[in-house]
């Protein structure tokens, strides 16, 4: 089946979707994204990240393309038209295309953009059952990381750094030796003590929609919570490090720049903390009238 992406208005097979070249998205990274779990046809925590793409778009004064609940139709009907079952949406918003000038110009239009596509649980399922390795990274990025803009070359560069040492996420880490975050992901650990422990939110990281829901989800059962900094040390003397995010859920960190974490296995409340967020993704999902994936129709 060839893929439809959706463009401005319209929905087109891939080789024919297209933005101008004077894109600001392309020339500026002016723009901003968000992606979305899609869950048996159906959109996880869509108004979590619809909140998060007014903010990042209000912080950047770039005009809200359309309505909430057109946008929700756009990305519902992309989904169908993809035959999305499980699997993540994509949808990017820029400034629009205009005369390539620094200053924002008069009159462009926002260029909105949504893909989606299927990915393989399978394999997601047996990364997190054994964990994956990290390595960490110098965070080069800029100072509003809290804007969930499409300015990703340094993330870009963090996760080629990790995939050539054979990791599959890397953890940023600033001045002061604490780690920010993944480079598409928030970044915890579960202290000797118990403690689950994750970066308050500020501007050196991106309010995780995944993290939001781990926290409660956490509070919920009983662990005991701290949003504080944590250094490379501490998580590497730590029983537990994770990642969490649209694409990767929780996912257990067992080898951290080569060492082993905690014994070596994917943690328990890592583990415990999937689960609850598997159940959390199955209730939280919202979808498009027309369609549901193939397995839940009657
Ligand atoms: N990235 N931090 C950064 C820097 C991210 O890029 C992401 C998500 C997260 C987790 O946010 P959420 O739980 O809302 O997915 C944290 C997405 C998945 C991406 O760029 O592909």
């Amino acid at each position: 089946m060839s893929r439809i992406a959706y463009v401005n208005g319209r929905y087109m097979p891939y080789a024919k979707a297209a933005v101008h070249v004077e894109d600001r998205g392309f020339q500026f990274a002016d723009g901003v994204y968000e992606v979305i779990a899609v869950a048996s046809g159906r959109l996880v925590d869509a108004i979590g990240h619809l909140d998060r793409l007014d903010r990042s778009l209000n912080e950047l004064r770039i005009a809200s393309p359309m309505s909430r609940g057109a946008l929700l139709a756009v990305m519902a009907e992309t989904i169908r038209r993809n035959r999305v079952v499980n699997g993540s949406l994509y949808l990017q918003v820029t400034r629009g295309a205009a005369k390539r000038e620094f200053a924002f110009p008069e009159n462009a239009r926002p260029t909105v953009v949504a893909i989606a596509r299927n990915v393989d649980l399978l394999k997601a399922a047996a990364n997190a059952r054994k964990g994956v390795a990290a390595v960490t990274q110098p965070d080069i990025r800029w100072g509003r990381c809290d804007i969930k803009s499409v300015g990703l070359l340094p993330a870009a560069l963090a996760k080629q750094a990790a995939k050539e040492a054979g990791a599959y996420e890397a953890l940023l880490v600033d001045r002061d030796g604490n780690i920010t975050e993944g480079s598409s992901s928030n970044a915890w650990i579960v202290t000797k003590d118990n403690v689950l422990v994750t970066r308050a939110l500020s501007r050196s990281i991106l309010g995780g929609i995944t993290r939001s829901a781990i926290l409660e989800l956490a509070r919920r059962e009983g662990l005991r919570v701290e949003e504080r900094p944590f250094s490379v040390q501490e998580a590497k003397a730590a029983k537990e490090v994770f990642v969490t995010s649209t694409t990767s859920f929780a996912m257990p960190i067992v080898m951290l720049d080569g060492q082993p974490v905690g014994n070596g296995g994917p943690g328990t409340v890592a583990t415990a903390l999937r689960a609850a967020y598997e159940a959390h993704a199955a209730t939280h999902a919202t979808g498009h009238p027309d369609w549901q994936a193939p397995f839940l129709r009657p």
